[in-house]
C-alpha cells in the first residue's frame, strides 16, 4: 500500500514538472499570447467544459483574433476566431494549414486512419479517390438528385402517417438522410422500421452526443489521465463499435459478390477494386483499415449532420411562423403543380433558400471547426508557429462574426438577400471550413439540405403543439457540434394550390 502511494506521489511530481517546463515553449516558439499556463490543469480555469466555445469566445476578447490556449497541461492549441482570421490562415495559407489535428474521443478507433483523420500522403490520396468515386457514383449529378428526390417522397409518407398527431421527427430526419448516404457507400437503401438500421442512426446519435457533450469536451483535456479509467468513453467507444460493425458486415457482403471486372456498384466496391489494383504495391493506402475508417466516417457524417440542419431549420419555422408562411407563397407561385423540388428551382426560389442559409448560418453546426495542425513552421501574423502545432479555426465565430453579420443572434433570412430580393451568399458564410480541408460532403450536404427542405415545406404546414414564445432555439449540447434541441412537430397537409384544389 505504501509503496503504491510512493509510486503515485513520484508520478504526480513528475507529471508536476513536466507541465511547469510548458509555458517556456510558448516563447521558444513566438506563438500568441494566451493566458497563463497551470501546471496540470493548462487553462482548465478560463475554459470550463461544458462551455469551451464560449470560453475561448471570451479569451479572444483579452487576446484577440489569435491567441494560445492549453487544454490541459500539455495539448497547445492555436484558436482563430472571426472571419479576418480563419481566411487569412486556412484559405491563404491553405497547404501550412492542412493538416488534421486530435479528436481525443475518436482518435483511439480511427488511429489516423481514413479520410477524416489521416495526414500526409495518405490523405492526399484517400481524399482524391474519394472525391472522385462519389462523384463517379453521381453525386453533385441528376443520377444524385433523383435518389434524394426519391428519399424525400418516403419521407413525406412517413410524415403524413402521423396524421396530425405531434411527433419528434429527429430520427425519421435522420434515416432519410443516412439512407442517401448508404446508398453511396453500400448501394443500399433500409426501410424506417428496420431496427438494425435504427440501432446504427442511434449510435451515429451516441457517437455525436458524446464527443459534443461536457464530459467530450474534458476528455479533448484530460484523455491521457480519463482513458484507463472507467467512464462514459466507455459507452462512446460501444456507439463506435455498432457503427465500425455495421460498415465492417457490408465491406464483407461486398467481397463476398465483388465483380472483378466492375463497374463499382458504390464506394465500397470502388475501393474493393483499387485495394485490388495496388495489391502488389506495399506502400499502398488502400487497405482494409482506411477503407473501413473512410466508410465509418462517412457513414456518420452522412447521418448526423444535414438531419439535425434540416430539423433547426424547421423548428426556426415553427419559431417564426410569418416566415413559414413566405416560404409556402413562395413554393406555390414557382413550383408548377405536382412537380418535386429539385436543384434547378433553386434560382427561382430565392427566399427559401435564404431561409436555409440563415438556418445553417445561426445553428452553426460545428462552432469550434474540426482541429487542423501545421503542416511545416508557418510563419502568421508576426508570429511562428512550428510544424504540428494545433490550430482550432472556431467556424461559429466566423459564422456569427459582428462584423460581416449585423445582429449575428438574430434569425433575419433577409441578410441572404440582395436590395432586388435575389439570394446573395457573404464570404463569410463557411459552414463547412474552407482550403484543403473543406468538408468533402459539402455538395451533396447543401443538395440534400435544399430538397429536403422544399419539399417538407411543400408538402406540409408545419405546427407546434406549444405556442412559438416557448420554443427555445438553444442547442441542447454545444461542444465540437452544436446539437438543435428536441421538440415536438406536428404537419397537415399544405394549402399550395387552394385554386386548383377547389376547382
Ligand atoms: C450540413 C452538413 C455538413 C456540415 C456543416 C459539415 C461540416 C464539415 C466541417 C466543418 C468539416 C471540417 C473541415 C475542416 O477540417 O476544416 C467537415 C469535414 C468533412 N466532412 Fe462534412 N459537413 C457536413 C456534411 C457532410 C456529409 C453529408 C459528408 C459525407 C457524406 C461529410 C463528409 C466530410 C468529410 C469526409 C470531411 C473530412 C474532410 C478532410 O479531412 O479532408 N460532411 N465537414
Amino acid at each position: 500500500m505504501e509503496a503504491v502511494g510512493t509510486w503515485a506521489l513520484l508520478l504526480f511530481l513528475l507529471l508536476l514538472l513536466l507541465s511547469l517546463a510548458l509555458p517556456a515553449s510558448r516563447a521558444r516558439g513566438h506563438l500568441p499570447p494566451g493566458p497563463a499556463v497551470l501546471p496540470l490543469l493548462g487553462n482548465l480555469l478560463q475554459l470550463r467544459p461544458g462551455e469551451l466555445y464560449a470560453g475561448l469566445l471570451r479569451l479572444s476578447q483579452k487576446y484577440g483574433p489569435v491567441f494560445t490556449v492549453h487544454l490541459g497541461p500539455w495539448r497547445r492549441v492555436v484558436v482563430l476566431v472571426g472571419h479576418k482570421a480563419v481566411q487569412e490562415a486556412l484559405g491563404d495559407q491553405a497547404e501550412e494549414f492542412s493538416g488534421r489535428g486530435t479528436l481525443a474521443t475518436l482518435d483511439q478507433t480511427f488511429n489516423g486512419h481514413g479520410v477524416f483523420f489521416a495526414n500526409g500522403e495518405r490523405w492526399r490520396q484517400l481524399r482524391k479517390f474519394t472525391m472522385l468515386a462519389l462523384r463517379d457514383l453521381g453525386m453533385g449529378k441528376r443520377e444524385g438528385e433523383e435518389v434524394i428526390q426519391a428519399e424525400v417522397q418516403r419521407l413525406v409518407e412517413a410524415f403524413q402517417g402521423t396524421e396530425g398527431r405531434p411527433f419528434d421527427p429527429s430520427l425519421l430526419l435522420a434515416q432519410a438522410t443516412s439512407n442517401i448516404v448508404c446508398s453511396l457507400l453500400f448501394g443500399l437503401r433500409f426501410s424506417y422500421e428496420d431496427e438494425e438500421f435504427q440501432a446504427v442512426i442511434r449510435a451515429a446519435g451516441g457517437t455525436l452526443m458524446g464527443i459534443s457533450s461536457p464530459w467530450g469536451q474534458t476528455y479533448e483535456m484530460f484523455s491521457w489521465l480519463l482513458r484507463p479509467l472507467p467512464g462514459p468513453h466507455t459507452q462512446l467507444l460501444r456507439h463506435l463499435d455498432t457503427l465500425a460493425a455495421f460498415t465492417t458486415r457490408q465491406v464483407q457482403q461486398h467481397q463476398g459478390d465483388l465483380d472483378t471486372s466492375g463497374p463499382a456498384r458504390d464506394l465500397v466496391d470502388a475501393f474493393l477494386l483499387k485495394m485490388a489494383k495496388e495489391k502488389e504495391n506495399s506502400n499502398t493506402e488502400f487497405t482494409e483499415k482506411n477503407l473501413l475508417m473512410t466508410v465509418t466516417y462517412l457513414l456518420f457524417a452522412g447521418t448526423m449532420t444535414t438531419g439535425a440542419t434540416v430539423r433547426y431549420a424547421l423548428l426556426l419555422l415553427l419559431k417564426y411562423p410569418d416566415v413559414q408562411k413566405q416560404v409556402q407563397e413562395e413554393l406555390r407561385r414557382e413550383l408548377p403543380e405536382g412537380q418535386a423540388p429539385s436543384l434547378q428551382d433553386r434560382a427561382r426560389l430565392p427566399f427559401t433558400d435564404a431561409v436555409l442559409h440563415e438556418a445553417q448560418r445561426l445553428l452553426a453546426l460545428v462552432p469550434l471547426g474540426m482541429p487542423h495542425v501545421t503542416t511545416r513552421t508557418t510563419c502568421f501574423r508576426g508570429y511562428m508557429l512550428p510544424k504540428g502545432t494545433e490550430v482550432f479555426p472556431l467556424l461559429g465565430s466566423v459564422l456569427h462574426d459582428p462584423t460581416v453579420f449585423e445582429q449575428p443572434e438574430e434569425f433575419n433570412p433577409g441578410r441572404f438577400l440582395d436590395a432586388e430580393g435575389r439570394f446573395k451568399k457573404p464570404k463569410a458564410f463557411l459552414p463547412y471550413s474552407l482550403g484543403k480541408r473543406i468538408c468533402l460532403g459539402e455538395g451533396l450536404a447543401q443538395a440534400e439540405l435544399f430538397v429536403f427542405f422544399a419539399a417538407i415545406l411543400q408538402a406540409f404546414s408545419l405546427d407546434s403543439p406549444c405556442p412559438p414564445d416557448a420554443l427555445s432555439l438553444q442547442p441542447a449540447v454545444s461542444g465540437l457540434f452544436n446539437i438543435p434541441p428536441a421538440f415536438q412537430l406536428q404537419v397537415r397537409p399544405a394549402d399550395l394550390h387552394p385554386s386548383t384544389q377547389t376547382r
